[in-house]
Order: C-alpha cells, then structure tokens, then sequence
C-alpha cells in the first residue's frame, strides 16, 4: 500500500469499502459453519463485548499506577478465575494475551522459580504427553528447555507409571491438560499432582479450552473430574476466556497457587536511560481492551447464559457423536465430555472430506498422523455452530459421498523420487509449484499437500510448513 496524499478523513466510507473487498475470501467467522478458531456468543453479548473494548481500548497497561481502573478490572478478573478453579487466598495471576502467553510464562515462572532454588540444575527439562499443546513446545525453544515426553495410554490420558519413570532431577515442570486440545480428553489430573507433589515438582494444568466451560458441564451433570486448585498439588493453571467464555480475542489469564511463585513472571527493568519497565507479563504496552471485554462478557452472559450455552452445546456434542457412531464410514477417534472431538475413517480420506466440507463452506480441522495414530478430523464445538448442527451433519454426509469419488496420492506419488530429500528447500519449494502455492494464493484444496504431510516425520513437516509460512508473509 500507500499513503494517500491529503488522507481520506472526509471519506471514511472509502477505506471502509476497501477493507470490506479484503476479507472477500476469509471464513464467514460468524456464520455457525466454522468449528475452531471462533467462539462467538451472538450479537446481543458480541454487542456489548465490543463497546466495552473499545470504551477501554486507548488505555495502556504499560504502568499501571496511571489507569488505576485497569488494575482494578485485573483484580475482579483474576479473583474470578481464582473462585472458578476453586483457589484460596494465597492464589494469584495476571490476564494475559492468550493461552500460549499463558502458557509461556508458566514455562518461565516455573524455570526461574526452580534454577534459583537449586542452582545445580544444568539441563532443566519439562515433561509432557504429545497430547499437550504445541505452545509447551515453543515455551521450551524459547527459554532454551529440553522436552521429555511421558508415554499416552490408549484412551490419549498421561500413562502415570511412565510419568513416575521420567522424573529426574533435571525435572522443572510436569504438564497435564483438561482437556488436551485435540480429543478433549481431560489427563488424570489428580493422580499426576500426586505424584508431583511427593516428587516437590511444579505442576502446570492446561484449562486453557476446559477450564471455563468444565465447571459449567459439571453443573450440568457431566462426569468431570477435578482438574483445578482444589487438587494438592496443582501449582499454576492457564485458562482462556477467549475460548468457551466467548470474550473476544486477546484473554486469557494465568493463575499460580502462591506470589512466591508468581514473582518469577514478573520483569522489572531499571537499568537502562528511562522509564523503570515493570511487565508482569510478556507484552508492555497493552491495550486496557481486553480486560474491559473480559469484565463485561462474563457479567452480561452470566451464570444462567452460560449454563444454557452449556447444556445446548451438550445436547450438539451428543448429536454429532451419536451421528458418527452410525455412520458406516466415520467413526470416532473417542468418545468426549467435552466440545471438543475427533473422528476418522477407515474407508474415506479424511483430507477430502475436510476440502469438501471447507468447498461448502464450512471449517473443520486436519489432524496429521502422529506415529501409530491414525489421521483425523478435528471440530471445537461453540455455542454459534449449536443451530446448525442438523445443516452441518447433512453436508458431512455429502462430503464423505463427494470425497469417495476423488482420488487420492497424486502428489505423494510423483514426489515420491524426492522424498528422502525433502529438508532440502528446493524440492519444498516443487511441492508448492506442484499444488499452486504461492503468496496471495491459497488453494481450495489442501488434501495433496496434507497427504505428503502425514507421512513425514514431524521434523520435516515442520520444516515445510515453516518455508511455507517464509514464503506467503512479506
Ligand atoms: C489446550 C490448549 N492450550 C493452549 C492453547 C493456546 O491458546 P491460544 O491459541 O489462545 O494461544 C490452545 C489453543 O487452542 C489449547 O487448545
């Protein structure tokens, strides 16, 4: 782009156009046909959510002794969380950008907390299942950490006696989910802070997708176990509010048992010709939106609203499994409590029916092989896909027919000669001219290179999804 010369003030209808002609070809995020990357609450809550960020918007969280009203809003948020995850007074936290903020600074605080009480530590490690969020793995790049992975049982929980064995004295941190992102399976939260405990290890819960809506669904009769405070143990949890507490994006919060531990997060700066920088999370300036978004959704949905939007994502959740169950060529990778879920089949390629699904309109989300788990087909469940659950269960049934006829390993075939040298950039690059990839042009369908994918090793496909990712942002 380019500046304008004299600005379009006078016409603000122009740039408005403009932007409209941009989003031309993204998702309809508030159609009700995409189930992941969107939590919307509809236009009523969305109304306000959106008055309340933008009321806030232009005060900055840098300091925080000048907008006494963003540190007010950040104590009534975190005492919130604190009373959800059923903490005590010594708890604490700070909202945060987001749950892989979140989770960095768990990673962190927890880093700093142990190094600085037994310095002796050389190569500090965290363990987790493959079932754990990638941020985990970008927090252990980022401060420089290795990751050891506890072994999954069949059902995808944390295999407790190989938890035990991987413990070490390197040990800085032990990781479980509730729920992990892609099965929604909630890991045996209660027997790893157990075992963490009597081993005087840290212990980070993931509640970024559950531990908002859990304590909803158990209100309603799910079986959920705990997963919060009131586990001994347990010594910091992530959750969103970005997620099932249907906040726009941009929050999350981080909760610790104790400031003992919480003072590990916090970055203060004097040395320097300045002002004294003190971050109790990873961003500086920041927007005051959030937290005004944050306050005002949680008190406009409230507890009736988010019962309801809990019992009616239940009743969906049901219906979709129940659908799969019965269906002749899907079936479920396992059964959930949650709104997340996984399915797969046997019989049809799944990357079809994702393109096929994605040709009508709708969003539903790729799950690469992972060693002797098979490929499938992720759906985060929101209260916005609820009404159009019958619609979205029609078009799956299309998908599969549509998807049978298609041919599958066109473009694995031909790189098939080429494949013991995929790290090398250029033949990355033959894969993209192959499938028509280039900057500004997104294919509609993603089955070929998603087929390449899933037999790769995870090192590889990250390589080509990080050339990928090179080439298309300028
Ligand atoms: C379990 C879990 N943890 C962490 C994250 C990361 O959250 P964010 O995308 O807000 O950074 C996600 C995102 O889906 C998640 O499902």
């Amino acid at each position: 782009m380019k500046l304008t010369k004299k600005g379009l003030w006078n016409s603000p209808q122009e740039i408005f156009q403009k932007l409209k002609e941009i989003e031309q070809n993204d998702i309809k995020w508030n159609s009700g046909k995409v189930f992941g990357y969107v939590f919307d609450p509809g236009k009523v809550y969305r109304n306000i959510s959106e008055k309340a960020l933008i009321q806030y918007y232009h005060k900055s969280g840098l300091d925080f002794t000048v907008y006494p009203s963003l540190l007010y809003l950040e104590k009534e948020i975190v005492d919130f969380a604190i009373q959800h995850l059923n903490g005590d007074k010594n708890c604490c936290g700070n909202l945060t950008s987001g749950g892989t903020e979140s989770i960095l600074l768990a990673v962190k605080t927890a880093k700093d907390y142990v190094l600085n009480h037994n310095p002796s530590i050389k190569k500090p490690e965290i363990l987790l299942p493959i079932t754990a969020h990638a941020a985990f793995h970008k927090a252990a790049q980022y401060f420089n950490l290795n990751i050891k992975f506890i072994k999954i049982t069949k059902d995808f929980k944390v295999d407790l006696n190989d938890l035990e064995k991987k413990i070490s004295k390197n040990t800085i941190l032990i990781v479980g989910s509730a729920p992990s992102y892609t099965y929604g399976v909630i890991d045996p939260i209660e027997k790893m802070a157990s075992i963490a405990k009597k081993h005087n290890i840290l212990f980070h819960v993931d509640a970024c997708m559950g531990g908002f809506i859990l304590p909803f669904f158990r209100k309603i009769k799910i079986p959920i176990p705990a997963f919060d405070f009131s586990i001994d143990g347990v010594t910091s949890i992530s959750m969103d509010f970005h997620k099932y507490a249907y906040v726009p994006k941009g929050a999350s919060v981080i909760l610790y048992r104790n400031k003992e531990l919480r003072k590990y997060q916090i970055f203060s700066c004097s040395n320097w010709i300045g002002y004294t920088m003190i971050n109790p999370t990873i961003q500086s300036t920041k927007s005051g939106g959030p937290l005004a978004a944050t306050y005002a959704t949680l008190l406009a949905i409230g507890e009736d609203g988010y019962l309801k939007f809990a019992k009616e994502k239940w009743n969906a959740i049901l219906k979709i499994q129940n659908f799969i169950k019965n269906h002749k060529d899907l079936k479920l990778v396992i059964e959930s409590y949650t709104p997340l879920i996984a399915f797969t089949s046997d019989t049809v390629n799944v990357f079809h029916i994702i393109d096929e699904m994605n040709l009508m309109g709708w969003y539903i989300q790729p799950v690469l092989s992972h060693g002797n788990i098979k490929e499938s087909i992720h759906l985060s469940i929101n209260y916005s896909n609820v009404s159009k659950i019958d619609k979205f269960l029609k078009d799956l049934n299309k998908a599969v027919e549509n998807a049978r006829k298609l041919p599958s390993g066109i473009l694995l075939e031909k790189l098939k000669p080429y494949l013991n040298q995929i790290d090398n950039p250029e033949i990355i690059y033959k894969i993209f001219e192959e499938i028509n990839l280039k900057p500004g042009n997104i294919p509609k369908r993603f089955a070929p290179l998603n087929e390449v994918l899933n037999i790769l090793k995870p090192e590889l496909r990250e390589k080509i999804i990080l050339e990928f990712t090179n080439l298309t942002y300028p």
